[in-house]
């Protein structure tokens, strides 16, 4: 981990309120890994006071890439940088994602921005196993990266509420329809997105014994496991009635879904 202030070497409005901003950060891009996170600080100014955390997007030689959505004041002050402005950043923070190297196809599910993350797992999978993309959103616009991934070789399925693009439905619709025909059984699952999708998909798996890898989103203060303010409630496999507490900062954000307690 390490603090830098990072340059903006690109700025893309991917969509309508989605921004994408490439960093020069190779001290940071070169010890991270697909699902981990840098922790923002957006201005020198008071408010807002904490910093804001953002998926590893992507990871190259130059530095990282983070994807963003504007839903409030943080986000929407990120989204007026200029390319040349700088960003104090820390990272890479957290664990990632542990890509599982000995597998003919995996699958990753993605809900709205939960792309974000995935775009760099995808990347790493490609590298020795098919990878297929499950994207769902409330409608096309919110669909993002479908074109990049595409380039990249890697199959993707659309669904969205709407029906607008791909199939009408959610994301989880398509993993199941895809599970039911796979030839081979017990694919590993990676998701990221909105928690109620995480949790069908979370039941999917268990259902056809998948391994399970999701990324969880909770609000954060110090982001390095010192505030507590970002825990979560997990199954406490020594006492199965009971419960604990983990801190998505350190702790993850990617968890085993076993780990998770849903209710
Ligand atoms: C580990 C981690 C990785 C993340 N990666 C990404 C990423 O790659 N891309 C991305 O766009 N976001 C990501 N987020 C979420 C991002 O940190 C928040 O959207 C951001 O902090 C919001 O800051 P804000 O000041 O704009 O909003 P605030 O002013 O803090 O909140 C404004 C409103 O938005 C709501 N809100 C806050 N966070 C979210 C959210 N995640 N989803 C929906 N509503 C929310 C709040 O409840 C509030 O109503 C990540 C979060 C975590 C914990
Ligand atoms: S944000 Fe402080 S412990 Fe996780």
């Amino acid at each position: 981990m390490i603090q830098l202030s990072a340059k903006i070497l690109e700025k893309e409005e991917v969509a309508c309120d989605h921004y994408r901003l490439a960093l020069d950060a190779p001290l940071i891009s070169k010890d991270a890994h697909p699902g981990q996170f840098v922790h923002v600080k957006i201005t020198s100014q008071y408010m807002p006071l904490l910093r804001r955390p953002f998926s590893i997007h992507r990871i190259n030689s130059s530095g990282i890439e983070i994807l963003f959505r504007v839903v409030g004041t943080g986000t929407r002050l990120l989204a007026e940088k200029r390319v040349g402005d700088e960003l104090d950043i820390i990272g890479p923070l957290g664990h990632g994602f542990m890509a599982k190297e000995d597998t003919f196809t995996a699958i990753l599910v993605a809900g709205g921005v939960g792309v974000a993350p995935l775009f760099a797992l995808a990347e790493r999978l490609r590298q020795f196993t098919e990878v297929k993309m499950l994207i769902g959103s409330k409608t096309k616009t919110g669909i993002i990266c479908l074109e990049k991934l595409e380039a990249l070789g890697i199959g993707v399925q659309v669904a969205t509420d709407d029906g607008s693009l791909g199939i009408k439905g959610i994301a989880t619709d398509l993993l199941e329809d895809f599970l039911v025909t796979a030839a081979s059984p017990q694919l590993p699952i990676y998701g990221c997105g909105p928690m109620p999708m995480l949790k069908v998909l979370s039941e999917i798996a268990q259902l056809y014994s998948s391994p399970c890898q999701i990324s969880l989103e909770a609000n954060m203060a110090c982001g390095v496991g010192a505030c507590l303010g970002c825990v979560v409630k997990m199954v406490d496999h020594h006492s199965p009635s009971h419960f604990e507490y983990k801190r998505v900062c350190v702790d993850g954000p990617v968890f085993d879904a076993k780990e998770i307690l849903w209710r």
